[in-house]
């Protein structure tokens, strides 16, 4: 069975496809897209830079026996890359110590916690509204935008902080993006595999440390700040409704696990406060960057989607929204759907093979790095029809009945899946009700003038601008 794994086209005598995937990363990601999608090596096949093998796949079938398990939960070879960065927080840490992060976790985003948060989405939504009406030009790159309001909802809420220091904000976002940009040029560079070589002698590799020397810093202070004065709590009444202060951060979670049970050192909390910070706030200003094109390119579905807000919020969607109204928001939720299958904020994920995987299409060894390209398999005709339209009634409980559950992955699947979730979710609703509220969007970029590629997420190389033509309320 092994030896029906195929080798990607354009394998060469020891060096494998090196010289095809040291290539920019809008060339990268080209070459992703039409080696899944080449019909001879699909369900999976090898790509091999130089020793090192990495299998790939976007078959649902094959992706459900990946993640469905609770076995093959160690991420890939490229993770190593984040150490740094991300030290062992719970995007990077594996076996035990996850299992025990993950439990501590969950309870910061009970649904009993995340309600208490819709006011500070709220006013994130509204900061961001104020930041466009100064912006007078025509034509707006949202993604810088978006990304301080999200940054700021993450701080504000799980890390229970301010944005004391909005210039420290802004340095911090653009170092992410930098920083994701350097982990996704090395990660198929093997001579810059070795960490001394790369962040000594290589000058992207010192760049990159100066980046995480300025990234941490900002982290330290929000933990620095929040440990201040701080009290140890009972977590059940926290979380449990009628009692505590129901604000939950997840800061004071860790905070509190590292003072009453010693089960998190500082190290611990400061990789953690790092990985939430950076899942927390890029992958949703992502989704709400693409998101808000996607609308801009389709008046009528705005206009429906309008519709629905004025029929929950009231004419002129004069109410702020509560957590009650986000749940009943369906058509804006089967938008966020469809934009998250077109431009999964993640455009793919890896893991590592802990023991031989059987799929209808040979055995995984042990061992073996695999990237799920969830990129691809969300445009499968076969899942699919005519993929590239965006089309949210795709997402109507009807037409969802018979879809394979692997076909469309946006938060991953199985144990490892997105803890925050339903935190995005709530957010980025939260913030599109304001931005409704007080625009009609119009396209300046579309589908085809955008030039992807995958750093860590998902990003458009000269970013996605849109018109805000301001809405004529007649109450104003
Ligand atoms: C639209 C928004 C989001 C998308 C599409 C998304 C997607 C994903 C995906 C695909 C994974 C699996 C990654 C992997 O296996 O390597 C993941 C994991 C994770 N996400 Fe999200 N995410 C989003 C928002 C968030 C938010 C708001 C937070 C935090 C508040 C968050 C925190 C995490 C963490 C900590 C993990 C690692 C979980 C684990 O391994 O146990 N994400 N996310």
């Amino acid at each position: 069975m092994c030896s029906k794994l195929k080798i990607a086209d354009g394998d060469l005598f020891i060096i494998g496809h090196l010289l095809e995937v040291t290539c920019s990363l809008e060339q990268m990601f080209l070459l992703l897209r039409r080696w899944s999608r080449t019909e001879h090596m699909k369900p999976m096949f090898i790509g091999r830079i130089g020793p090192y093998l990495f299998l790939n796949t976007a078959d649902p079938d094959i992706i459900e026996d990946i993640i469905s398990a609770s076995k093959h939960l160690e991420k890939s070879t490229l993770y190593r890359f984040l150490d740094l960065w991300l030290g062992k927080g719970l995007l990077t840490s594996t076996g035990t110590l996850w299992h025990t992060r993950r439990k501590i976790l969950t309870s910061a985003f009970h649904f009993s916690i995340l309600q208490n948060f819709i006011s500070i989405f709220n006013e994130g939504g509204d900061k961001l509204v104020e930041t466009i009406k100064q912006d007078s030009k025509d034509s707006v790159d949202v993604v810088p935008l978006v990304s301080d309001a999200t940054l700021h909802g993450i701080n504000s809420t799980s890390m229970g902080a301010k944005m004391e220091s909005i210039e420290g904000g802004i340095k911090y976002k653009n170092n992410v993006g930098k920083i994701t940009y350097y982990s996704a040029w090395r990660c198929v560079r093997p001579w810059l595999f070795n960490d001394i070589f790369y962040y000594y002698f290589t000058s992207n590799g010192r760049k990159e440390r100066q980046l995480l020397r300025s990234s941490h810093a900002f982290i330290d202070d929000l933990i620095k700040r929040r440990a201040a004065g701080f009290q140890v709590f009972d977590v059940d009444n926290e979380i449990s409704f009628g009692q505590g202060r129901k604000k939950l951060a997840m800061l004071d979670l860790l905070l509190n696990e590292k003072i009453k049970n010693n089960a998190i050192d500082n190290q611990g909390i400061r990789d953690e406060v790092n990985t939430f910070v950076f899942e927390g706030h890029d992958t949703t200003a992502s989704n709400l960057s693409f998101m808000l094109m996607l609308l801009a390119c389709h008046r009528d579905i705005q206009d429906q989607v309008y519709e629905e807000l004025q029929h929950i919020l009231g004419p002129e969607l004069s109410r702020e929204p509560t957590y009650a109204d986000l749940q009943e928001m369906n058509l804006m939720e089967r938008c966020i759907k469809e934009s998250l299958r077109l431009y999964p904020s993640v455009p793919f994920i890896g893991r590592i093979a802990s023991e031989d995987i059987v799929t209808k299409a040979g055995i995984i060894p042990k061992g073996l790095s695999i990237n799920i390209h969830i990129y691809d398999v969300h445009r499968d005709p076969q899942y699919w029809p005519d993929p590239e339209t965006f089309d949210p009634s795709r997402f109507l409980p009807e037409n969802c009945r018979n879809r394979h559950p692997y076909s469309y992955i946006p938060f991953s699947a199985g144990p490892r899946n997105c803890i925050g979730q339903r935190f995005a979710i709530l957010e980025i609703k939260s913030i599109l009700c304001k931005i409704f509220k007080n625009f009609i969007l119009e396209p300046i970029d579309t589908p085809e003038s955008l030039v992807l590629v995958q750093e860590l997420t998902l990003r458009s190389v000269n970013g996605i601008k849109v018109k805000f033509v301001p809405r004529i309320n007649k109450n104003k």
